[in-house]
Order: C-alpha cells, then structure tokens, then sequence
C-alpha cells in the first residue's frame, strides 16, 4: 500500500517538474559496483556520463592523457581530476574570457552574440578546485595557439568553450591525438543560445566522416568516440 502512494507521489511531482525540464528516472538499477557520484554538481547526466566513461577508459587501462578547453573556474574540470587520478590534466584558457577574435566570427556567423563574461577566474582559484593539483597542467592563453608544441594522446577531452571557432580548432587538435577508445565530449551542441557548438560538430564530423552521440544533459552535450 505504502509503495503504491510512493508510486503515484512520484508520479505527481514527476509530471510538475516536467514543465522546469527536469525529469524523475531510474538510472542504473541493476549496476552493482558503487559509483561516486556527487550530487551537489548541477548535472547530473553530464556527470554520470563522465564516470561512466572514466571507469571504462580506466578499466581497459587505455594510455592518454586528459584535458578541457574552456575551464572558467574549473567546476567540471575537477571532476575530469577525480576520475582520473592517474593522468596529467590538460586546463586550457585564456582565464580572462571570450577572445575578440573568437567573438567577432561568431557574430558574422550569427552563431552568438558571444557576450557571456567569464573573465572573473584565475590559474591559481581553478587549481585551488582540483582534488589532485598535481597532476593539472594550466594552458593560459588563446587556444589554439597556447596548444601548438602539445604532442600528448588523450583519451579523454572536454570541449567547453561555447563558440564555433575554439570548438572547431579543439576538434582539429584533439580527434588526430585521441586514443582507441577515448571520448571528447562537446558541450552545447543541443544549446540553441550557442548555435556555433552544433554548426563546429557537424562540419568536423562531416568533414572525418565520423559520427556523434547527443546526450540530454543540461547544456545538450554530444560525444565523439573513436
Ligand atoms: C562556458 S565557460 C567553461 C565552463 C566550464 N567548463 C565549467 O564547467 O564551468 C567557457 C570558457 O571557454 C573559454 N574560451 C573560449 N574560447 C577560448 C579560446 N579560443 N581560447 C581559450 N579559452 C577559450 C572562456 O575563457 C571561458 O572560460
């Protein structure tokens, strides 16, 4: 009786939440192994994608390095830090925000205004986050430029740097340099406020002719594997 109520609770304020675009699943049932997932982070798909993808990568002991272009204070870089305790942490930024450069081709594309401020940040705050500091490697500067004498494999790489061009050039720099089995996800691709995110994909993938995942976090990440 009292899991019939619970049911139809659920049910309720699943079906009020639906209209803030936030959604009452299951998620992972029958995996048995603990997971450590932080809940205070706000996404939680983004985040347990990540895991998911950490634990494989990990398990099969692929050989690569980790990064993120588009770090601002470093709140899902830290979690990049924590899945991969092992593996040096690529941070790429400029620390200081959005390049003119970057901004104006957005503009002439009418991809984005390109206005959103991310200059409040700094190397030390960002490392200050980091479970394991050790392992970071802070890149400050305008991507890809700051990349030019980095040779490493990757096996996992975040791509989170809102507008086409960075988005593009960090798909150019990293997908020859990813392991067998590692990951890049791009934030934004599903963010119709970032209509550069989708347009970098689509042309890259075109281009390779390779294919992408869509996943329903909250920014509307896709993910390229190879
Ligand atoms: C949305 S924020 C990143 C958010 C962060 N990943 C998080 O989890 O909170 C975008 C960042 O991309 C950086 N960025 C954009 N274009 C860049 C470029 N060409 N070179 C370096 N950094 C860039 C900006 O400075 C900004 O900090």
């Amino acid at each position: 009786m009292i899991k019939f109520f619970a049911k139809g609770a659920n049910f309720l304020l699943g079906k009020a939440l639906q209209n803030k675009h936030t959604f009452i699943a299951g998620s992972l049932e029958y995996l048995h192994r603990k997971r450590a997932i932080d809940t205070n982070y706000f996404d939680y798909i983004r985040l347990s994608t990540l895991e998911l993808i950490s634990y494989e990568i990990n398990k099969n002991n692929l050989k690569g390095n980790a990064a993120e272009l588009g770090v601002y204070k470093g709140k899902f870089a830290r979690y990049i830090n924590k899945y991969f305790p092992d593996r040096s942490l690529y941070l790429f930024d400029t620390f200081e925000g959005f390049d003119n450069r970057d901004i104006a081709s957005e503009k002439e594309q009418n991809f984005s205004a390109g206005s959103q401020d991310f200059s409040n940040t700094s190397v030390e705050s960002v490392l200050q986050q980091m479970p394991f500091p050790e392992k970071c490697i802070p890149v400050k500067g305008f991507f890809p430029e700051s990349a030019k004498k980095i040779t490493d494999t990757f096996v996992f790489v975040s791509l989170d740097a809102d507008l086409y061009e960075p988005i593009y050039s960090g798909l150019q720099f990293f997908y020859p340099k990813l392991a067998k089995g590692g990951h890049i996800f791009i934030h934004d691709f599903n963010n119709d406020n970032y209509k550069g995110a989708r347009k970098a994909v689509e042309d890259f993938c075109a281009e390779q002719r390779i294919g992408f995942v869509p996943i329903p976090d909250f920014g509307g990440s896709a993910i390229i594997t190879k």
